[in-house]
């Protein structure tokens, strides 16, 4: 996909130069991450290690590793000090969805059973608890100022997924209160993993920290708009996790909002327990309802506004500002190839 007025790019920078070290560091932050599951309470352990090996990209990590050398000069991202954030990260990330499942009660993620179903809610709580205590240890590692942003970020994960609990099942929710959870829940992941590489980094200047905090935010809201998306439009198969569960758990997402404008029968849905029938009228109901298209228009302009950032004058342009611009088109063609086949009708503007 192209978008319209694209600003140019810093022209000739080698980009093997940033990847390349980021690649190098990755190891290592594996080796941090497995470190603190080896420090785990022996009955979470095995719990804990199944969901953090489950495929994921490490994008988080990626990114920290790359704002890190965005931010600083002549920043090594193998140095402790990113590969120490990119740990942090990735450990709060993990901790976070091993509650988000227990909340929502899902059965799997990245195709391997939840903690919450197999070892049982007590146990994903606990093991919740014990990884973001890790993932604080990690960030004791580089320094206070580290500890009091990860702390930050975590209350505002836990203020997002409150609201999102509090707007549950209600019919008046609104494109702003969506969107305000969509940047609280996975904005501030996103933001705070770049901050932390910029913290990392030595002689980050505050304006680069910045920019780095609102391109993460941005491209975390776009992130969780093209997660709500693909919830009905894409399938277990191609996931790893189910599908079209968002409505039927109450959750109000954007996609839903045209429908539920229009549709008095599908408000009326907006309850616990729907039938099989129930739901299979809710998800016609909403992909009818134009709400996918307008959901996919919202993400890719958040997209824009987070390349943009890379390529204007808040970063100092870089081999690794520009690596950080391509990301974000990158991680779009890569979550909308998730979109199944039957439902790329529902776009206006899929290639
Ligand atoms: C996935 O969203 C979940 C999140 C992005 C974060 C949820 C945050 C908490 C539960 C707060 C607790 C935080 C910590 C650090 C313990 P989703 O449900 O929209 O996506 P999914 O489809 O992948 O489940
Ligand atoms: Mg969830």
């Amino acid at each position: 996909m192209t978008l319209a007025n694209e600003p140019q790019l810093h022209a000739g920078a080698d980009l093997s130069s940033v990847r390349g070290p980021v690649e190098r560091a990755l190891p290592e932050v594996e080796r941090a991450i497995a470190e603190c599951l080896d420090a785990l309470p022996a009955t979470l352990r095995a719990a804990c290690i199944r969901m953090a090996s489950a495929g994921g990209r490490r994008l988080r990590a990626r990114l920290v590793l790359t704002a890190a050398q965005a931010a600083g000069k002549d920043a090594d991202p193998t140095a402790p000090g990113p590969v120490a954030a990119a740990a942090a990260i990735e450990l709060v990330h993990l901790a976070s969805l091993v509650h988000d499942d227990l909340l929502d009660a899902a059965p799997t993620r990245r195709g391997a059973d939840t903690i919450n179903a197999v070892e049982g809610p007590a146990a994903a709580l606990l093991a919740g608890n014990c990884l973001q205590a890790a993932a604080m240890g990690c960030a004791a590692r580089i320094g206070a100022d580290a500890v009091t942003l990860l702390q930050a970020a975590v209350v505002d994960l836990c203020a997002g997924a409150a609201l999102e609990q509090e707007n549950r099942y209600r019919a008046d929710v609104g494109a702003r209160d969506v969107l305000a959870v969509a940047r609280l829940k996975a904005g501030t992941l996103l933001s705070a993993a770049c901050r932390l590489g910029a913290l990392a980094a030595p002689g980050a200047d505050d304006g680069a920290v910045a920019a780095l905090g609102e391109y993460g935010r941005l491209l975390g809201t776009a992130l969780q708009l093209l997660d709500d998306l693909l919830d009905v439009t894409s399938s277990p198969a191609l996931l790893g996790k189910p599908v079209e569960s968002d409505f039927a758990n109450g959750i109000v997402t954007l996609p839903a909002l045209p429908a539920l404008a229009a549709d008095p029968l599908l408000r009326s849905l907006l309850r616990p327990d729907l039938s099989p029938h129930e739901r299979r009228y809710a998800m016609t109901s909403i992909r009818q309802g134009g709400g996918v298209d307008r959901t996919h228009r919202a993400a890719v302009r958040h997209i824009a506004r987070a390349r943009m950032l890379c390529t204007g004058r808040a970063l100092p342009p870089t081999a690794a500002a520009e690596s950080l611009a391509a990301v974000p088109h990158r991680f779009l063609s890569t979550q909308l190839s998730l979109v199944d086949p039957t439902h790329r009708p529902l776009f206006s503007s899929l290639g």
